[in-house]
Parts: structure tokens; C-alpha cells; sequence
């Protein structure tokens, strides 16, 4: 999970990273009064979207007074910066910028470890600067039982070339944002810019935060950061039923058990939808290990709500759950869903107790279900299904 920035700054000030005061706006007004709670001086109004470069898109914009914080709130709020639609903005403390300096520290998958950078050409795009100028970006691979102690603090500011006059402050704000990613989970976090002010302090002023949602349970506070007017409605109620759902852009509805076959469910609809002009999967959804009928229904609910799905693929490998208890809960999903089930679902089923399972649903013989022999059977007929009602 992204962080906005005003939650990003928060953190920091939890764990003691130097930043600025900073209060969250939805109006002018509140801009206005936020820009007289910061001591009534020079303010910057900031947009508060999830993507990168909002200074030079204008959604950065210097206030000397709290009529204009309100009047540059004004012209922010509401703004569409790369997509994003602007519905809040910070005021932070404007902060006199002597050098822009860079840091970041995140995981790096491709090397089992973490990874920090560090750069003095900071305010650049860090990828144009990594691009045109990879020797002026520090790389220092971070060990993660050790994470970043002083001697890795240091060895980071000198790989970067951090000036000596400044060099303690920075090791000090360098293991204090490790604090954070440590401490709070996460798999990124972003100073771009790490200020030095014209006094001579260390200040981070942006700051880009990702939560790792896997460590969700070690942190209820974390539920609060969601941007909940964002999210997916369907993967929203999804969430709420605790169903492992992504929303796709296709037509055929997948439900099956196990990640990974419903990876290659996804690969064989998309395979069989060529034929069918070209409709695609549209959706992940594993229901895991125990199908009964009302985690079946809770699936079919969400993706019955798609607007945009004509059919269903259900996809199920009886094991531990066996096809008869698979059967009987999509047959007690249909019951519990009556005339919300309108769209035509395909079932194949295979594994334990297959016999019985098909048994239960030829007995039921509903209108909407049609039964398949094979994965590829199956996704055949279901894409011709979509294909047919599009
Ligand atoms: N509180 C602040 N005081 C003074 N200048 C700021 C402040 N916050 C940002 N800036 C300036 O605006 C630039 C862009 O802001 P930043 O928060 O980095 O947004 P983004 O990275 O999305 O463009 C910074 O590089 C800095 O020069
Ligand atoms: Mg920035």
C-alpha cells in the first residue's frame, strides 16, 4: 500500500525523522487556517496524489500569506495530476533550500536483500538521474538482519559523497528512516528531497512510503491509512469476505482453489478467448482451500457485480475440500444469490471425490450451470459464452 505524503511525513515524525509541520486541506478555507496554525509565514501548498513529479505538473506552489495558501489551494484542489484527481492538499512549512539531496531504501528482490541510495544531486527525477548519471547514485546493498547501523549510515553518505559539516546529521536522518522501514513494514521509503536548509538542518521534504500489506496483522493502526474512496468497490467488498480477488478488464469471471491454478485458468481463458473474439479473464479469484457454499457465494456476489463479466469460469481441483462439498456449496451459492445469478457459469471439476460432485450438480440441473470435462474444455465454453452475450 502507497502512502500519501502527509501520511508518509506523519511516520517520519513518529520515528524521529527531521521534517517540517505539515496540515492536511480538502478546502481552501481549511488552507487558509492550516497556513495560520503553521505561524501565518511562507507555506507550500501540495497536492496530495499517489505519483510522482506533482511540483512540476503545478501542484507544488509557494503561499506567503494564508490568503494566498487558500487562493493556491483553490487552484490545486480538484486538479488532475497524471490521472490522479487532486481532493486534498498539505501545507507544509516552506523551508529555505540551500541543497537537494536524495535517499531511498527499499527491497530488492532481485538480490534477496534491501537496498539503499543515496544521491547530493537530489530534485532530478531520480530514473533520469539514474539513467544519465549512475555514478552520482550511491548504491549500498543493506544486510537485513543488520539493516542500517552508523558504519552503514556512513558508508552510504560517503559512497554519496555527503559533505564532512553535514555528514553526522545525515547518518542520524539515515538510520532513523530505516527505523521506519523497519518498524512499520515497509518495502519502500522515498526522500526526494532530503533538504539542507540555509541553517544548516537536514530535512526530509517529500517523503514516498509503501507499505508491505502482508505485515498487515502486525499493524491494526495501518488499516486507518487506506484510501478507502479509492479502492476497487468490488475488490473492496472482496476484502471484506477475505477473498484473494483482483479485478482484470475482461469478460469471463474466474473462481477457482489455489493460486496457481488459477494463474493457469487465467493463461487458458485468455488462450481460448482468441478464438472467441478475443474476450480475456476478468478477474484472479482463489477461494482457497475451503469452498463452502458461503465463501462460493461470496465470490460469485463479487463477481456477479462486474458489470463487465458475461460469464463465469469455476475451476476447481477437489482436494482436502473435496468436489462433493465443492458442488454443494456452488449449488447453496446459487440458492443464497437467487436472481443475482443471471450469468452463465461453467464448472469443471476434478480431483477428490469428482464423481459425486458432478452427481450434485447434474441432480440439481440449474439452468445457469453448465459442466465441463477438462480445464481447456471449460475455458472454451465459457469464453464462447461471453463472446455470445457481449
Ligand atoms: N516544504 C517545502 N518548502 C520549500 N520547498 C519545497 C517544500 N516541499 C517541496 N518543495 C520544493 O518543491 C519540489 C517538489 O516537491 P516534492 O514534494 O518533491 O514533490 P514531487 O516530488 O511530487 O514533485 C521539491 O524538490 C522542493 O524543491
Ligand atoms: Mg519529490
Amino acid at each position: 500500500m502507497d502512502l500519501f505524503e502527509y501520511q508518509a511525513r506523519d511516520i517520519f515524525e513518529k520515528h524521529g525523522v527531521p521534517v517540517l509541520g505539515g496540515v492536511v486541506a480538502t478546502t481552501p478555507e481549511e488552507a487558509r487556517s492550516g497556513a495560520e496554525e503553521l505561524g501565518g509565514g511562507t507555506v507550500v501548498v501540495k497536492a496530495q496524489v499517489k505519483v510522482g513529479g506533482r511540483g512540476k505538473a503545478g501542484g507544488v506552489k509557494l503561499a506567503h500569506t494564508p490568503d494566498e495558501a487558500a487562493a493556491r489551494a483553490e487552484e490545486i484542489l480538484g486538479m488532475d495530476i497524471k490521472g490522479h484527481t487532486v481532493h486534498r492538499v498539505m501545507i507544509a512549512a516552506g523551508a529555505k533550500i540551500a541543497e537537494e539531496f536524495y535517499f531511498s531504501v527499499l527491497l530488492d528482490r532481485a538480490n534477496r536483500s534491501y537496498l539503499a541510495m543515496a544521491s547530493v544531486e537530489g530534485g532530478m527525477e531520480i530514473e533520469q538521474l539514474a539513467v544519465e548519471r549512475p555514478e552520482a547514485l550511491a548504491k549500498v546493498a543493506v544486510d537485513p538482519i543488520v539493516g542500517i547501523d552508523e558504519a552503514k549510515a556512513v558508508e552510504i553518505a560517503e559512497a554519496a559523497g555527503f559533505a564532512d559539516d553535514i555528514k553526522a546529521q545525515v547518518v542520524d536522518a539515515f538510520q532513523k528512516l530505516w527505523t521506519v522501514y523497519k518498524e512499520e513494514d515497509a518495502t519502500l521509503v522515498e526522500v526526494n528531497p532530503l533538504v539542507r536548509t540555509e541553517d544548516g538542518s537536514i530535512v526530509a521534504l517529500d517523503g514516498k512510503v509503501t507499505l508491505d500489506e502482508n505485515a498487515g496483522f502486525r499493524h491494526a493502526e495501518h488499516a486507518d491509512l487506506e484510501d478507502k474512496a479509492a479502492a476497487d468497490p468490488l475488490e473492496a467488498k472482496a476484502k471484506e469476505n477475505d477473498l484473494n480477488y483482483v479485478k482484470l478488464d475482461g469478460e469471463v469471471g474466474i473462481i477457482g482453489n489455489g493460486a496457481g491454478l488459477v494463474m493457469s485458468t487465467l493463461d487458458v481463458v485468455a488462450y481460448a478467448g482468441e478464438a472467441h473474439g478475443g474476450v480475456k479473464p476478468a478477474n484472479f479469484l482463489d477461494i482457497g482451500g475451503g469452498a463452502s457454499a458461503e465463501v462460493m457465494a461470496a465470490g460469485l456476489d463479487v463477481i456477479l457485480g462486474d458489470e463487465q463479466v458475461k460469464s463465469v469460469f469455476v475451476n476447481v481441483f477437489g482436494g482436502i475440500t473435496a468436489c462433493d462439498a465443492v458442488a454443494n456449496g456452488i449449488v447453496g451459492a446459487l440458492k443464497v444469490l437467487g436472481d443475482a445469478a443471471t450469468k452463465p457459469l461453467v464448472v469443471r471439476l476434478d480431483g477428490n471425490n469428482v464423481e459425486e460432485g458432478r452427481a450434485i450438480l447434474i441432480e440439481a440441473a440449474h439452468p445457469l450451470v453448465t459442466l465441463a470435462d477438462t480445464m481447456d474444455g471449460g475455458a472454451d465454453k465459457a469464453a464462447e459464452l461471453a463472446h455470445a452475450s457481449v
